[in-house]
């Protein structure tokens, strides 16, 4: 099994996998062509399109992420092959952290005490009870799932969505449009864990954030292609008061880096941060894509992308 790796610090993690898969010949997109187009399997993330166009008899991507909608999009991907994508692998727990992070900033009034702090000024909020403070998460994958649990452990009620049903314990689960909006009016935050797709596209849109209850908050630690930016501007308001949308925390943006340009970096009800809410942990990812590559080679059945629904 001839196995392609291309990544950020691609040399780590081939030599990781290397380890792992010692009957495999493991090597980088810095190897010469002749051995690039040889490759049986690709373990990639964000590949240049001319790089999926090479090997001659491809057999597998593994994707070295969640979310497939680069890989998907990139007009050098061939037909037919199956992708498999990384499901969890440690970053569901670091991207839950990140948004128990950003519901205290707004449920404690940190965005107020900070903004108070500017101006000298000593004043003290009455903290709403978790349990009047109810949190939505919209995608059920693998991560927002295991996000939406985080979130409910720590005593906030948690409504999750789905484009279709779905049941969690101790989550209230909502599917389809009418479940949307019916989420939509009852959660002072609004979490974001959905695939880019056509059909996810703006689904945080003016319509959508004028259901939301006066005052909620947004994290983002999605993708951007998600938010309507010219809506989410309209609900912030200038940042001199707060507007329909208390606050953001933001974590993906349409392009990334967010362009110096944006509006976004100065507001002064978001928070900014560099697609970092979930880098992907080596270790437990290495073994999911070791095991993935070994049953593609065993012919054994495997949970694949399916490039229709974008996931
Ligand atoms: C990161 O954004 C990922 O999809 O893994």
């Amino acid at each position: 099994m001839k196995v392609l790796v291309h990544i950020d610090d691609a040399e780590g993690w081939r030599e990781a996998l290397a380890e792992r898969l010692p009957e495999a010949e493991v090597f980088t997109s810095a190897a010469p062509a002749e051995r690039r187009r040889q490759a049986d399997y690709l373990a990639v993330w964000k590949p240049p399109e001319a790089l999926l166009r090479e090997p001659v008899a491809l057999k597998g991507i593994v994707n070295l992420g969640a979310g497939v909608d680069a890989l998907l999009n990139n007009p050098g991907l061939p037909k037919g092959v199956p992708i498999v994508k990384l499901r969890d692998a440690g970053m569901a727990e670091l991207i839950g952290d990140y948004v128990r992070y950003g519901i205290l900033h707004f449920q404690r009034d940190f965005d107020r005490y900070r903004r108070q702090q500017q101006d000298r000024e000593w004043r003290e909020h009455a903290v709403v009870d978790k349990a009047d403070w109810p949190v939505g998460v919209l995608g059920l994958g693998a991560i927002g799932a295991k996000v939406a649990a985080m979130v409910a452990a720590d005593g906030f009620p948690v409504h999750g969505w789905s484009r279709s049903p779905k049941s969690l314990d101790g989550i209230t689960c909502h599917h389809g449009d009418a479940g949307l909006d019916a989420l939509l009016e009852r959660v002072r935050t609004l979490v974001l864990l959905l695939p880019d797709t056509p059909a996810t596209r703006h689904i945080v849109d003016a319509g959508a954030l004028a259901r939301l209850p006066e005052g909620a908050s947004l994290i983002n630690p999605g993708r951007g292609s998600l938010v309507d930016e010219a809506a989410l501007l309209e609900a912030l308001g200038d940042g001199a008061v707060e507007g329909r949308l208390r606050g953001a925390l933001l974590d993906a943006f349409p392009e990334e880096p967010l362009p110096d340009t944006s509006p976004l970096w100065t507001h002064s009800r978001v928070i900014i941060t560099p697609h970092m809410a979930g880098p992907t942990p080596l270790g437990e990812a290495l073994d999911q894509v070791a095991e993935a590559l070994r049953a593609f080679a065993a012919g054994e059945p495997l949970e694949t992308v399916d490039p229709g629904a974008g996931y």
